[in-house]
């Protein structure tokens, strides 16, 4: 792939801390675009940024509006103009903490992974606007089109993590439909079952590994690179006709 695809593009990506996060910016720097990283984990970002030196961040929760704020404005005085933001912060009902009730599980998914995708692309929207373009990608997961399968017991059928990538799916249609005539792509990649601290505690199980594996036509789980090559695509000018869509990087998962 050549170095050229992202050149010249400044972007932001949430999570940047791990995961696909993590990923998407190894991905971006490789593909030469700017990159400002932000993550609720001041730790893992920090080391990040002794990692990268041209890496600009600032710790945030994209929960909160005063910090996707604060993120975008921090953004906003490196560069003078935004092209690219990647929505990758997002939790399931396991980080929120095996003593919260029922609604504070609820409640803090949703914040997280629909308010915190809405919040950082509303502080970003007024820049790119101005520019008359840019690419948004927000993570969606197989799990926003579907309940989680009977061999998997992660679900009492009131689990908010599908409920939530359902609402990142709808987000990204209106977002797409909405914003389009201003330039602004608007997409999400719905991985599979990833590789990654959210799943590390699941995998550790050989059995359960081995039932996720199987769930994916090819055979096993995907790698946060897999999604990271995804991403960049959509956020790249190669994808100047995709908007709205929500692309399945599933190893077929989604097609059975
Ligand atoms: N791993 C999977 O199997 C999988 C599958 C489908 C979708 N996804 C989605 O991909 C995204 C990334 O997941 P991942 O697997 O890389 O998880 P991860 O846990 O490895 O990384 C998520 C990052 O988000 C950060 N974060 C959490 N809450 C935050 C907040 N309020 N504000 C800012 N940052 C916050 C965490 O500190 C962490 O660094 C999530 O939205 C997840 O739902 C993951």
């Amino acid at each position: 792939m050549s170095k050229e695809r992202l050149q010249g593009k400044n972007a932001i990506v949430t999570g940047a801390g791990s995961g696909i996060g993590n990923a998407t910016i190894r991905k971006f720097l490789a593909e030469g675009a700017r990159v400002f990283a932000t993550d609720v984990d001041k730790t893992s970002l920090e080391s990040l940024l002794l990692e990268f030196p041209s890496l600009r961040g600032l710790a945030g929760d994209v929960s909160r509006p005063a910090d996707t704020e604060a993120i975008a404005a921090a953004a906003g005085k490196e560069w003078s103009h935004i092209d690219i933001l990647v929505n990758s912060a997002g939790i399931t009902a396991r980080n929120v903490g095996e003593h919260a009730s029922l609604e504070e599980r609820w409640d803090k998914v949703m914040e997280v992974n629909v308010k915190g995708s809405m919040l950082m692309a509303h502080a970003v929207v007024p820049a790119m606007k101005k520019s008359g373009a840019g690419s948004i990608i927000n993570l969606s997961s197989v799990m926003g089109s579907t309940g989680y399968p009977t061999s998997l017991a992660f679900s009492d059928g009131f689990n908010p993590y599908p409920s939530s990538k359902g609402a990142v799916s709808q987000l990204t249609r209106d977002m797409g439909v909405r914003l389009a005539g201003e330039g602004i792509r608007v997409n999400a990649v719905a991985p599979g079952f990833i590789h990654t601290s959210l799943t590390a505690n699941v995998t550790q199980n050989p059995e359960i590994l081995e039932t996720l594996n199987g769930l994916h036509p090819v055979g096993r789980m995907g790698t946060a690179e897999e999604v990271a090559n995804v991403i960049a695509f959509l956020a790249s000018d190669e994808a100047s006709f995709v908007n709205g869509a929500v692309w399945m990087v599933d190893g077929g998962y989604s097609a059975q």
